[in-house]
């Protein structure tokens, strides 16, 4: 036993989960990662596991976003992991030029790296934990989203007894869950609390394109149960650069939210803005792997949630040690959501560029309306 075997050396290892996205270029548009773009990621990020700078990792992909994730002993925001990260995203852009991808290296806004991901275009997610007796973990990771589309979800699972059956049954959730809330726009912090601070909390979560949930605690021993990827691209570059498409770690069961309350608010398929060149609203499509890949216009916006076991510092593996993860989508039950995202995909197109199926004028000054403007601007005569 690990924790037996930590405290008889006197020292106390926690293990970080990190989960590291970047856009670095694509199949066909902005369809897919390619194969050699993963192999790169693969390749790197195995040299790292030999070098044990990194335990145990998993490479896949959300659509157009190549999908880092790691488990390693040395805490969020360390320079070496995100070096690694980094200098792979790098690798896998050059390699995506070269064969004249699309949008090769679109995420890598800035080129001075000092160490530290955050803030430079990818989307970074790292949660360190005391591993539990047993800890288990879901990555979610979107494409054709933004920041604020885990508002909803988050909200259903850790503060809605009608969706967390935990919050009623389970009297070790009754102390309820703390959210820390990003105002991307003043780049402010808030900590809110439910149940008690519930109204507060859904006032701020319901403007998903300017609140976000960035943590969330549990209340009773501030164990950090979820955290998202919140960074919003267009205030790091000032324009419309490609959307955030984030990824979110949430921990299950033992006192908080089961597996199946997590993935149940997916039930159904809810809005989320993103889509079409990053501008529309659209319905979000719960997928396997194997469809994890936009296509009607750019979309429907998709998510995938893969599901594993930490152990001992690992994604829990098979004896050749390939790590163990479950395709959570990829499930029958998740048909009807993903019928929903069509039909409604269907239904909001038909009203093109005209709102609410288009973003609101705020959110589009990141685009290219802001030329409109200026090319109109002498024509406008007070009315
Ligand atoms: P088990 O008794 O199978 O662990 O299930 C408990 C639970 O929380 C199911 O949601
Ligand atoms: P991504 O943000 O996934 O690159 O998509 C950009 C886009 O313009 C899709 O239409
Ligand atoms: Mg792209
Ligand atoms: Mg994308």
């Amino acid at each position: 036993m690990r924790v037996i075997q930590l405290q008889y050396e006197g020292r106390h290892v926690k293990t970080t989960i990190s989960v590291i996205k970047c856009d670095v270029g694509s199949l066909v548009g902005h369809h897919i990662v390619p194969e050699p773009l993963l192999e790169i990621a693969q390749n790197q990020l195995a040299k790292a596991k030999e070098a044990k700078l990194i335990n145990s990792f998993y490479v896949f992909n959300a659509g157009d976003d190549l999908e880092l994730l790691m488990t390693h002993e040395k805490g969020e925001g360390n320079s070496e992991i995100h070096t690694l990260a980094w200098n792979t995203f790098q690798e896998a852009a050059e390699k995506a030029k070269a064969l004249k991808l699309y949008g090769a290296g679109q995420d890598l806004l800035k080129n001075a790296f000092s160490g530290n991901i955050r803030g430079m275009g990818p989307g970074v997610a790292e949660m360190e934990i005391d591993e539990r007796r047993s800890d288990p973990i879901i990555v979610f990771a979107a494409d054709k989203a933004s920041a604020g589309s885990f508002n909803y979800p988050l909200y259903r699972i850790f503060a809605d007894p009608m969706n967390s059956a935990g919050l009623v049954i389970d009297t070790s959730m009754f102390h309820g869950f703390k959210f820390e809330v990003l105002d991307s726009k003043k780049n402010e912090r808030v900590i809110l609390k439910s149940p008690e601070e519930l109204h507060e909390l859904v006032g701020l979560l319901g403007s998903s394109t300017r609140y976000t949930v960035s943590r969330i605690w549990q209340a009773k021993d501030h164990l950090l149960c979820a955290v998202t990827s919140t960074t919003k691209l267009s205030l790091i570059a000032g324009k419309y650069v490609g959307k955030d498409d984030p990824v979110a770690i949430i921990r299950a069961q033992h006192g908080l939210p089961a597996v199946g309350e997590i993935l149940v608010p997916f039930l159904h398929t809810y809005f989320v803005e993103g889509w079409m060149r990053g501008s529309h609203w659209g319905p979000l499509m719960p997928v396997a792997l194997k469809d994890s890949k936009c296509t009607v216009f750019d979309g429907p916006p998709r998510m995938v949630a893969l599901g594993f076991q930490v152990c001992d510092g690992h994604i829990a593996n098979l004896k050749d040690g390939k790590p163990m993860v479950a395709d959570l989508f990829d499930d029958p039950a998740f048909e009807l959501a993903r019928r929903e995202a069509t039909e409604t995909a269907a239904m909001i197109r038909r009203m093109g560029e005209f709102q609410p199926a288009r973003l609101s004028q705020e959110a589009m000054e990141y685009t290219t309306l802001p030329q409109i403007l200026e090319k109109l601007k002498d024509r406008f005569k007070p009315s």
